[in-house]
């Protein structure tokens, strides 16, 4: 495919969708997703914003040594001290961008910026000329560009392909456009830029029509889209990659030889990685990603595939790399079978952590009899971590709570000692989570705790995400757990949110000056 007719696809999970509430990932998660998305074809991938905090900015020095292909992009506000992280965050990015944005419309200049449009034009120009002094490749966005006026776009624009921008976004950061709006204003700034630049869409979903506005933008002239997968992101989230790249594929009389470069067979399983990590499953119903989409009920509907698959199916489960949930190993599996299946599941593990898998597959084997790809998914998704586990769980009793006061006692390894505690709370596991805090020395506060089972039968693997805020510091961290007893994967999950904490520490936002963008 000539580069002419080729739709840019620039992923934002990393940055936008982690902005989605209980969505934030710590390092090595971000590097595990990073990977898939390069598996994927993404283009660019938006690997945070370096100057949030001494987290995010690490996550993309790290990002950077391990992908290769795609381009590495670091957010920064049109401000000199976060071009300059986000150009010291991408020193070892083999292709690298800044992204840097300033708000446009009347409404965000006046009340937030507190700016007159000329300051906001001088502003972007020279963040996108200090942007260029570290890389060639330089994003600018109009953040608000959706309510913003179609003069001052085209006038800000023009400053900043002057100053050296060579991809311009053009963010519905409200959600506010209809689609014919939003194909009207690509239009529009499409035939003013020319060839001078690439115009970008960023489309958010607060009515539902992230990905429809996406679209209709690349119908007129939009050459880069941003999205996130499973449309995770701020509020009602960002456009969904997998349902942009499955219309334009499967619609592609529409899209006059425009394609991505997306290997859309890794689809279902970047979804099944992003929502084992992030714990945030996407709806049953959700197009393309959701359990139900490819799931056909109705008598009526089975018989018709049965007789041409066409009849009730636009598109097939292979195209999106969802194959049948396939029964694979047991306990007599050796290490070379499992080291396959891995293979072909798509993960690219070190010896290290290949081991670590195997032997976690063993203790599995021998509760579950029955392990299926969606069972090692998880396993690796959350169980697979090279964080510093400062805390280990080494055993977990509980009273039986029918007719008493609910207690645990736990055993948690630290510093290479063995302390054992027990106390009692309002219920089980609330017994279990104070008593790993007493510990620990480390308070949570639990904000969200979720169970569901993984693949099937009735030994079925529970994996427990929580969310929980330890110390009072700002931002909540996720941890997982997976266990056929609950009980168990609940407190493999706090601890493992507490060793998830404590490998991020110092943390939090370190933006001293929020009004200024
Ligand atoms: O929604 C938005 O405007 C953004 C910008 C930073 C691109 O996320
Ligand atoms: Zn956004």
């Amino acid at each position: 495919m000539s580069d002419k007719k080729r739709v840019y696809i620039f992923d934002t999970t990393l940055r936008d969708g982690e902005q989605s509430p209980g969505a934030s990932m710590n390092t090595e998660e971000k590097i595990k997703i990073a990977t898939q998305l390069q598996r994927l074809g993404v283009d660019i991938i938006e690997a945070g914003f370096a100057a949030a905090s001494p987290g995010d900015f690490d996550a993309i020095r790290r990002i950077c040594e391990v992908v290769d292909k795609s381009t590495v992009c670091s957010l920064a506000r049109a401000v000199d001290k976060d071009i300059i992280q986000a150009g010291e965050s991408l020193m070892e990015a083999k292709r690298k961008r800044i992204h840097t944005f300033i708000a446009t419309s009347p409404i965000h200049m006046k009340y937030k910026l507190k700016m007159s449009p000329d300051e906001v034009v001088r502003r972007a120009v020279s963040a996108v000329k200090l942007a260029k002094t570290f890389t060639e490749d330089v994003e600018f966005s109009c953040e608000d560009a959706g309510r913003s006026e179609i003069e001052f776009l085209k006038e800000i624009l023009d400053a900043v392909i002057e100053a050296g921008a060579t991809t311009l976004n053009i963010p519905d950061t409200v959600g506010y456009r209809l689609p014919q709006e939003m194909g009207e204003m690509i239009r529009k700034l499409h035939a003013h830029v020319g060839q001078r630049a690439i115009i970008s869409v960023h489309c958010h979903n607060d009515l539902g029509l992230a990905v429809a506005n996406s679209l209709f933008s690349v119908m007129a002239g939009a050459r880069q889209v941003e999205c996130t997968i499973n449309g995770l992101g701020e509020r009602a989230g960002n456009a969904a990659l997998e349902e942009v790249v499955m219309a334009m594929k499967t619609r592609a009389d529409v899209f006059n030889g425009y394609e991505t470069n997306i290997n859309t067979k890794e689809i279902y399983p970047s979804s099944r990685l992003v929502s084992a990590i992030t714990g945030i499953e996407p709806q049953p119903n959700k197009a393309i990603v959701g359990k139900n989409a490819f799931a056909h009920e109705s008598g009526i509907h089975q018989d018709g595939i049965l007789k041409c698959q066409e009849t009730y199916e636009i598109m097939h489960a292979e195209d999106i790399g969802l194959e049948k949930n396939r029964l694979v190993l047991g306990k007599h599996s050796g290490r070379h079978a499992f080291k396959e299946r891995i293979e072909e599941l798509g993960f690219d593990l070190s010896p290290e952590d290949l081991q670590k898998a195997f032997e976690r597959f063993k203790v599995l084997a021998d509760k579950k009899k029955e392990i299926f790809d969606d069972d090692i998914r998880m396993l690796i998704a959350s169980e697979i971590t090279n964080i510093p586990q400062a805390f280990e769980l080494v055993g977990l009793q509980i009273a039986d709570c029918s007719s008493g006061v609910p207690s645990a006692a736990v055993t948690i390894r630290h510093d290479g000692e063995e302390i054992t505690d027990a106390g009692i709370g309002d219920g089980t596991i609330d017994a279990i989570f104070k008593t790993i805090d007493r510990i620990s020395g480390h308070h949570g506060l639990l904000k969200d705790y979720r169970v569901e089972a993984v693949s099937q039968g009735k030994d079925a693997l529970a994996k427990v995400v929580v969310n929980v805020k330890f110390d009072d510091e700002s931002s909540a961290v996720i941890g997982h757990g997976l266990s056929i007893d609950t009980m168990l994967a609940s407190a493999k999950a706090y601890i493992g949110a507490l060793n998830s904490y404590l490998s991020m520490l110092p943390s939090g936002c370190q933006i001293d000056n929020c009004e200024g963008v």
